[in-house]
């Protein structure tokens, strides 16, 4: 048999670009490829970028350049770009750097292999098409080898939202939910495979709708359905929009145990002003109203959030009501950032109106602290408490296991290998900003 190639894939920008890296291994694994984790020896290079903000964007450029003496030194190196750059900026990737062989974007991954092969015959191959078939249907299937204990499985993709700031419904494309019958059967095989702990994704997951016999599900009753299956303990999902937390999903939160007590629903702004600008359809009183309905199907939920600061407009008044409401609402979890203009995107536009740079990296800084002060609480409310802690893997330490309770926080103890991929009883000792500390129980 011929030595496999090897394939060393970047992954940038969110959790669906993990999830689409794997699956483009897989699928370059029917193509005699083998995944390494060093450029240095690579066949092929694929980086899977993000769009989200100017920094991640300009990213892909630099490492870019530092590819050059690796081709130079190998010109049978295929360099490709993926993901939401490829979308939004594909022609003049190839147009600026000219050893880029290939460039996919998003919803072409099943392409990937012909491009490849395109590329391998001296060809550059650009497919930043949104095709009628949906990727994952065509996408080579998975291996069945034993896998880590969690992984993500995407169940929905593109966004119908327009955020006034966001690029993503143009690098992703309208919001696609996949069929019921095949998001099942892709949880069951991961069960199979050692998966205990699955993170339904969707850039807008929570409006899913897949086709099922009978009519469209939402997302609880999903959710309900994989609860069934034997070995499956944990159901996560992310990115939600309060617009589509609707009252079924909501009940689950309460109801069904295998749901995790964790909640990521970003905010943005806490002013309606600049949440009307955003185009987020909702005020925060709403959002607040929101999650005082969640909290109350299941109290202990550690929510987590996502903010914009400096938004075109926004005032120290603005600001200030985004402060209270984070004051409001206690996160245990927060990403927070200052805007950046996105090329095609309404605020893009609205350049008289841009909040000056120190202004708004000192607005970062006050709510950073404030969110930092809050995600402090949460995890020193845990010290004395006992956590279920699923393990995932060996820890820094000699004979230590990291694993993520409940609330996903990060969880170190003491134990033996053979608890990895386990769920334990585990009373926390210590708390630090980031991880908790604990003891078998
Ligand atoms: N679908 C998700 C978010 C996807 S992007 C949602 O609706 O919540 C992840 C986060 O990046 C967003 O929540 C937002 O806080 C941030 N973001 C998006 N566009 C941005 C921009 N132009 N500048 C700064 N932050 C941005
Ligand atoms: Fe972007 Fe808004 Fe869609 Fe989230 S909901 S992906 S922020 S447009
Ligand atoms: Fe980035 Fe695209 Fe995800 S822009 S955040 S990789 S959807």
């Amino acid at each position: 048999m011929a030595e496999p190639k090897k394939l060393f894939i970047k992954t940038y920008g969110c959790q669906m670009n993990v999830y689409d890296s794997e699956r483009m291994a897989e699928a370059m694994g029917g193509q005699g490829y083998v995944t390494t984790d060093t450029p240095d020896d690579a066949d092929m290079i694929l980086l899977n970028t993000c769009h989200i903000r100017e920094k991640a964007a300009e990213k892909v450029y630099s490492e870019l350049g530092r590819f050059k003496p690796l081709k130079k030194a190998k010109p049978d190196l295929k360099i490709g770009v993926a993901g939401c750059v490829a979308q939004a900026e594909g022609a003049e990737i190839m147009a600026r750097q000219p050893l880029v062989d290939l460039v996919v974007g998003p919803q072409s991954y099943h392409r990937l292999p012909q491009l490849e092969a395109e590329a391998r015959k001296g060809r550059k191959a650009l497919d930043t098409d949104f095709p009628e078939e949906l990727k994952f249907d065509h996408l080579a299937k998975r291996p069945k080898a034993r896998r880590a204990p969690t992984a993500f499985l995407t169940v929905q993709e593109g966004c119908d939202k327009f955020c006034a700031f966001c690029v993503v419904p143009y690098t992703r494309g309208a919001e696609v939910s996949r069929p019921v019958a095949r998001v099942l059967e892709e949880a069951r095989d991961l069960v199979e495979r050692g998966v205990r702990e699955i993170t339904l994704l969707g850039q807008n997951v929570n409006a899913y709708h897949g086709d099922a016999e009978g009519g469209a599900w939402g997302l609880a009753r999903l959710i309900r359905n994989l609860a069934e299956i034997d070995g499956l303990d944990r159901i996560r999902f992310t990115t939600s929009h309060p617009n589509d937390m609707e009252d079924d999903l909501i009940a689950a939160h309460g109801d069904c145990a295998k749901l995790m007590p964790y909640l990521h629903l970003p905010v943005q702004s806490g002013s309606d002003r600049i949440l009307k600008a955003m185009n987020r359809k909702h005020t925060a009183a709403a959002y607040a109203e929101l999650i005082a309905r969640i909290r109350s199907a299941r109290p202990d939920l550690l929510l987590s959030g996502d903010f914009i600061v400096g938004f075109p407009g926004e005032t120290e008044e603005d600001f200030q009501d985004t402060l209270r409401l984070v004051e409001q609402v206690r996160y245990g979890q927060a990403y927070s950032f200052k805007y950046s203009p996105r090329p095609g995107t309404p605020a893009a536009e609205r350049e008289a109106k841009m909040v000056p740079a120190d202004v708004a990296s000192d607005r970062l800084a006050r709510l950073q602290a404030l969110l930092n002060r809050q995600q402090m609480d949460h995890q020193q409310a845990m010290v004395g408490r006992t956590a279920s802690v699923l393990f995932e893997k060996a820890g820094r330490m000699e004979g230590q296991l990291v694993g993520k309770s409940e609330y996903l926080q990060a969880v170190h103890v003491d134990a033996p290998e053979s608890l990895i991929g386990q769920i334990a009883r585990v009373e926390i000792t210590e708390a630090g900003p980031n991880s908790l500390g604990g003891r078998l129980l």
